[in-house]
C-alpha cells in the first residue's frame, strides 16, 4: 500500500506558495485509512502507552482511531474555549501571531505514558505545545506519531528530545 499516492496535494492552498497535503482522500479509502492506523499502532505496541492525545482537528481523525485499535483511552487537546471543564492552556508562537491549545487539567494522571498522534509535522509548534500541556499535568510523552512529515520545516529539530515517527515524508 503506497500511502503517499492516496494523499492529494493541492498547490497554493490556503495561500500562495503553500503545497497543501490533503488527507481527506486517504481517509476516505478504507484500506489506506486502515493501513495508516495499523502502522501507527504497530509502532506503539511496545511502548506501553496509557493514552493517546490528539490535537484538534485533524489529530482527532487519526488519534481516536489509533486509540481504539490500541485499546487505550483518547484525550483531546483543543483550540481555546471548546473544553467544558477546568483547562490548562499553552500559547505558542506562529510566524505571525500566536496560537493557544488547551487540555482538561484532570485529563492525565501523574506518571501516565502518552503518545501524541497528529496528521502532519510542519514546524512542530502544535506538537511541542501538546507535549508541554501533557508534561505540565505530570504525564510522560513516550512518542509522537505523524502521518506526514514536511522535512524542510524544522519540526524534527524542534522536537529533538522526543521519539518521532512519520509514515510519509515530503520536502515541504
Ligand atoms: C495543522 C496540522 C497540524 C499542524 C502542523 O493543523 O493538522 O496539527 O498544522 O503544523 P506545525 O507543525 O507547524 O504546528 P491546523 O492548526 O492547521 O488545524 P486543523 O488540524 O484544525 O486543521
Ligand atoms: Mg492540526
Amino acid at each position: 500500500m503506497d500511502l503517499k499516492s492516496k494523499i492529494r496535494v493541492i498547490e497554493n492552498f490556503p495561500k500562495e506558495g503553500i503545497s497543501f497535503k490533503d488527507i481527506t482522500t486517504l481517509i476516505k479509502d478504507k484500506d489506506a485509512f486502515k493501513k495508516a492506523v495499523d502502522l501507527v499502532v504497530e509502532d506503539l505496541k511496545e511502548k506501553e502507552v496509557d493514552y493517546i492525545v490528539g490535537p484538534e482537528a485533524r489529530g482527532f481523525l487519526f488519534g481516536a482511531a489509533v486509540a481504539y485499535a490500541l485499546e487505550v483511552g483518547f484525550i483531546p487537546v483543543r483550540k481555546p474555549g471548546k473544553l467544558p471543564g477546568k483547562t490548562s492552556s499553552h500559547e505558542y508562537e506562529l510566524e505571525y501571531g500566536t496560537n493557544t491549545l488547551e487540555i482538561h487539567t484532570d485529563a492525565i494522571e501523574k506518571g501516565k505514558k502518552v503518545a501524541i498522534v497528529d496528521d502532519l509535522l510542519a514546524t512542530g509548534g502544535t506538537m511541542l505545545s501538546a507535549a508541554k500541556l501533557i508534561e505540565s499535568l505530570g504525564g510522560e510523552v513516550v512518542a509522537m506519531e505523524f502521518l506526514i512529515e514536511l522535512e524542510s520545516l524544522g519540526g524534527r529539530d524542534k522536537l529533538g528530545k522526543y521519539y518521532i515517527n512519520s509514515l510519509v515524508q515530503y520536502e515541504k
